[in-house]
């Protein structure tokens, strides 16, 4: 495994095709200067959901784990003027960086930080009728990946793109020595996925600077529940 050789080339391809932006930089040394943990998408990945959202008009964003606010800034540059942002986040001190982040970003009216616990946020917005989202990023607690897809798809529309990130997890998915409750719940939410006539999925592996990991894309096909 060449863990050097990715990461030379993600910063290769960083500098080639990533308009330098030190904002971006800056919230990476908030997240760095406050001693939270470093696993924030690497940037290639944050302009590939922005890529994504320009280029299929996604207006409508709910995110699900926010941590400093790194990828809800490229999620937030990939919103049409009109467009919203929601980013989930259970944790006070996180969702309080990131809101300063997101402001002194430039995205302070787009985007909300809404502070608690995901599942509990999730139904509260199934109740007082949300409208649809067009896109989900679940990037929040890995064991819950399955019960963050189920509250998903009553929050989409038909043709809503799902991304999840951290699947692969440096290959511990296929560990069978490996029975972690972040592991079972990455396993459950695919089983969930190929289960589900609503839903179309794929995975891909990916290398760079975060190591080996991936991310799933599923298109939810149809919302109400099929007779299966
Ligand atoms: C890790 C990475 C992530 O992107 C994440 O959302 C959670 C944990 C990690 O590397 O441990
Ligand atoms: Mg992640």
């Amino acid at each position: 495994m060449n863990t050097k050789l990715w990461r030379e080339i993600d910063n290769y391809y960083e500098k080639l095709l990533l308009p330098p932006d030190e904002r971006f930089d800056l919230i990476q040394e908030s997240v760095n200067n406050a001693g939270m943990p470093e696993i924030a998408i690497s940037p290639l990945y944050g302009r590939l959901m922005e890529i994504l959202m320009k280029t299929s008009g996604i207006s409508q964003v709910l995110e699900i784990g926010t941590l400093g606010g790194f990828s809800t800034a490229w999620l937030a540059q990939g919103l049409p003027p009109e467009g919203k942002l929601i980013s989930l986040e259970i944790d006070q001190e996180r969702a309080e960086l990131a809101r300063k982040n997101l402001e002194a970003f430039g995205f302070g009216n787009q985007v909300e930080i809404r502070e608690g616990d995901a599942l509990q946020l999730m139904v509260e917005m199934i109740q007082t009728d949300q409208d649809p989202f067009d896109m989900i990023f679940i990037d929040g607690d890995k064991s819950q990946y399955p019960e963050y897809l189920d509250l998903s798809i009553q929050l989409s529309r038909p043709g809503t793109l799902i991304i999840a990130d951290n699947v692969i997890k440096h290959g511990r998915v296929f560990n069978r020595q490996i029975d972690s409750p972040g592991q079972k719940g990455i396993i459950r939410f695919h089983e969930k996925v190929a289960s589900d006539p609503r839903l179309e999925g794929s995975v891909i592996q990916t290398v760079g600077k975060k190591g080996h990991d991936g991310m799933s894309f599923i298109r939810v096909v149809q919302t109400t529940p099929t007779n299966r």
